[in-house]
């Protein structure tokens, strides 16, 4: 079995890195493609040394563009790969352009794709990444979904549950394994180790670099005008560089820098990240991964944005979406500064993302899936014309795993008249309506 993994920005090679290791541990064959998306080192080449994760096989430089031109490029350079290397499957992670290229390419060229973080859905349509997902999660053959939150999403969309895999995320896995290693080296920036935050209170870890919020001045304004305010923390800023582009461009960046209690940095690696988290009271940011990170490391969130393809952070309790409202930051921030109840409240939060063995899970089904023969396309000539789904509405006590035996079926979906229910073996379906198919 060869396997080919697509990745292109920083949160990619962060969240892929536990699964090349796993694929590497078992000795199975794989190629990593980089689309170059993200090209400064502090971006792209530092998380290959701090993950430990060999150098990509290729990388074909796409560099920043606007949509259209920037996923075209790497279309283009991924097909070629693709067809002289003839991997079994494809693995792409998240939301990124790199996601909506590499699903769309290998999809025509009838290799099997795996989506890695997939299922995930803000519905929010001004977003590229809601786009991206969504695409891709129509390219893919296999899903390896983080959450049973997202594995419903993908059911009420129709997907079948056949190929969904609940394997929680693998931001667990490398949070885990890379939080004792990055203590015991200590801080290597020198523009955070000089702010020597081991002996600093009330830290907040501030990131932001989401279109809608940085290229929209108003919303970009409201929340400087936020931070501005915030003198009781100490905020540590490494920046994006959208971020710091289009601070620049508004004429935000210097008066921000000048502030006492501000502390803009660059981009750090994702050793020196992890620490930086680990220690801070709080943090206050619109990415994707770091809403992830902050529950796993058990320190309080504040999302800044009005949605969250994150939703179980926010059930959950760990996570709070202000927006770029600068009055619900100030709010939040002071709440969990000053009421210990709360702020305990959202450290203790569960942890919906899993216990760290993603990448294995991941790794197994994907094994899985080559040994059975399930990874080859469908010819035409295999392919029944008719939809088969059937409904029933049960009235008897039992669960997914009886029915499921009893009439040789696997159920999708199951609705309880208030919710969709993700289908686990256990499940007592008495009273529910479901979908479910006879096994081929
Ligand atoms: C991209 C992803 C986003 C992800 C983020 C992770 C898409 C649509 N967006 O957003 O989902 O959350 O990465 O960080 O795929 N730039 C540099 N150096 C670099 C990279 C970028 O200076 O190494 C600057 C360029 O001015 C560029 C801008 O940042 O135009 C934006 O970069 P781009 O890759 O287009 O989007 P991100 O905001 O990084
Ligand atoms: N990160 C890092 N150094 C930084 C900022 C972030 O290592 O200076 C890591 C962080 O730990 C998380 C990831 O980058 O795993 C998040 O990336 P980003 O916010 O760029 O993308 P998103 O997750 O929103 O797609």
């Amino acid at each position: 079995m060869k396997i080919a993994t697509i990745l292109g920005t920083r949160p990619e090679i962060i969240k892929m890195a536990p699964i090349i290791d796993e694929i590497a541990k078992r000795g199975i064959d794989q190629i990593v493609l980089h689309t170059g998306q993200h090209y400064d080192k502090e971006m792209s080449d530092n998380f290959f040394r701090d993950l430990e994760i060999p150098s990509p096989d290729y990388n074909i430089h796409v560099g920043s563009a606007s949509h259209g031109k920037q996923t075209g490029l790497m279309m283009k350079g991924i097909e070629e790969v693709l067809v002289s290397e003839k991997p079994d499957i494809v693995l792409v992670q998240g939301d990124t352009n790199a996601v909506l290229a590499g699903a769309l390419v290998a999809s025509k060229l009838h290799i099997a794709v795996g989506h890695v973080e997939a299922g995930l859905r803000s519905f929010d349509m001004t977003m590229p990444e809601e786009i991206n997902r969504r695409v891709a999660d129509v390219a893919s053959s296999m899903y390896f979904v983080p959450t049973v939150e997202s594995a419903i999403n993908l059911l009420a969309e129709g997907f079948s549950r056949r190929n969904l895999i609940v394997t929680g995320n693998t931001v667990v896995d490398a949070c885990f394994r890379h939080l004792e290693i990055a203590k015991k080296r200590g801080i290597e920036e020198e523009s955070l180790s000089r702010l020597d935050i081991e002996n600093m209170d009330n830290i907040l870890t501030l990131t932001m670099h989401r279109a809608e919020n940085v290229d929209d001045r108003k919303r970009v304004t409201s929340i400087i005008e936020a931070l501005k305010e915030l003198d009781q923390m100490n905020i540590i800023f490494p920046i994006h560089p959208r971020t710091k582009n289009t601070l620049q461009e508004f004429g935000l960046f210097d008066e921000l820098d000048s502030l006492e209690h501000v502390h803009i940095i660059k981009p750090i690696g994702y050793l020196d990240f992890l620490q930086l988290t680990s220690a801070s009271t709080l943090i206050l940011t619109d990415s994707g991964g770091l809403q992830e990170e902050a529950i796993t490391l058990d320190v309080p969130a504040l999302t800044l944005r009005y949605n969250t393809e994150r939703p179980e952070t926010v059930t959950s309790g760990g996570n709070i979406l202000v927006g770029s409202d600068k009055d619900a930051i100030l709010e939040y921030v002071d709440r969990i500064l000053s009421d210990e109840e709360f702020r305990d409240k959202m450290k203790n939060a569960p942890n919906p993302y899993g216990q760290g063995d993603s990448a294995k899970l991941t790794v197994d089904a994907i094994q899985e899936y080559y040994e059975k023969g399930l990874l080859d396309i469908k010819a035409p000539e295999d392919i029944m014309s008719s939809f088969s789904r059937k409904m029933a509405l049960i009235d008897e006590d039992i669960t997914v795993r009886e029915f499921e035996t009893k009439n040789d079926a696997l159920i999708h979906m199951a609705y309880d008249g208030d919710e969709m229910r993700f289908p686990a073996d256990d499940l007592n379906l008495n009273g529910m309506m479901i979908t479910y198919d006879e096994r081929e």
